[in-house]
């Protein structure tokens, strides 16, 4: 069977992210019955982070552990990544001895050699264009809430990053209609924004974009990597808060998400992060299940 990566949602079809929910919804229902599904014995995921993480290292390394398999961390401050190795010679090596990879990178295009020369599936963890995995558990999440989520508004408000991006594919892959409200200078990038088959507008105040929208959802103004830009980025997105009265504006049932870690009082109010639309703690533990489900898809195992 040839080695498929998720390097992007659009790796996979629409089908298959859709078996993928589907199947992390029956693996999160086996967990809380606690039984036991060890699809995954003798299996070992390497997990290279070049960034920091909670969720997604915890998520990947529990949900291996789960399935009967084991997780390296390797961090690159502390393998020969972090003092030069050619990535394509650390892809060749690891590859040889795990079974499947997940990495959070800076660039798309570090990610897309390590796949070149990886045997076996590479996952994309994060990287400074996008962030597959959390979309993966943010449609989990509305799902199980509302539904179907074709034909439904959401909308991203802030910078239009690497989770805006992988809302944009979502966007494709789903068949939703996406509003994007950033600050000008803080778009998408329009190759990704402006591709075929994607139903986005970009607007430029927050409000306008919410109204009747059925998910609304932001990210940090600085990402990481983006340290020394946040006092710049804070004034810049100073109007792109979501607050009560762009919650008031969409839908009485809209839903409200964040990948984390949020800023209080920055990107949204405690009182949205905290109030009866948010989702957000559901939205996190459902990175565990998602990604449990990828894992078995990629290594083709589904017992
Ligand atoms: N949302 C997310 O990816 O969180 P971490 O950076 O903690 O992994
Ligand atoms: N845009 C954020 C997402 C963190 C999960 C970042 O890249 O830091």
């Amino acid at each position: 069977m040839s080695t498929r990566h998720f390097l992007t949602l659009l790796d996979l079809s629409t089908k298959e992210l859709q078996a993928i929910i589907q199947r992390a919804r029956q693996l999160k229902s086996l967990q809380k019955q606690h039984t036991l599904h060890e699809s995954l014995k003798n299996y070992a995921l390497g997990m290279i982070f070049e960034k920091s993480s909670t969720r997604t290292r915890v998520s990947f390394e529990t949900g291996m552990m789960q399935l009967g398999g084991h997780a390296l961390f390797l961090s690159s401050k502390d393998t020969q990544l972090g003092r030069g190795e050619p990535i394509e010679d650390s892809a060749r090596v690891l590859s040889r001895m795990v079974d499947i990879i997940t990495i959070r990178t800076f660039s798309q295009q570090t990610l897309d050699t390590f796949a070149a020369y990886s045997q076996v599936p590479v996952i994309n963890a994060l990287t400074d264009s996008y962030h597959p995995c959390q979309l993966l558990a943010d449609m989990l999440t509305y799902q199980e809430q509302r539904g179907d989520i074709a034909g439904k508004t959401v909308t991203w408000i802030g910078d239009g990053n690497n989770m805006c991006h992988s809302y944009i594919n979502a966007a494709k892959r789903w068949h939703f209609t996406l509003h994007i409200a950033c600050p000008k200078g803080y778009d998408p990038d329009p190759q990704i924004a402006q591709q075929e088959g994607v139903d986005v507008t970009i607007f430029h105040d927050p409000i306008t974009a919410s109204e009747n929208s059925d998910l609304i959802t932001t990210d940090v103004w600085a990402s990481m990597g983006q340290e020394q830009e946040q006092a710049l980025r804070e004034k810049a997105f100073a109007d792109f808060q979501v607050n009560e009265n762009v919650m008031s504006v969409a839908h009485p049932d809209c839903l409200f998400m964040h990948c984390l870690p949020a800023h209080r009082e920055e990107e949204v109010t405690t009182a949205v992060l905290e109030g009866k639309q948010s989702v957000v703690w559901e939205q996190a533990e459902n990175r565990l299940h998602a990604q449990k489900a990828l894992l078995e898809f990629l290594l083709h195992v589904n017992i």
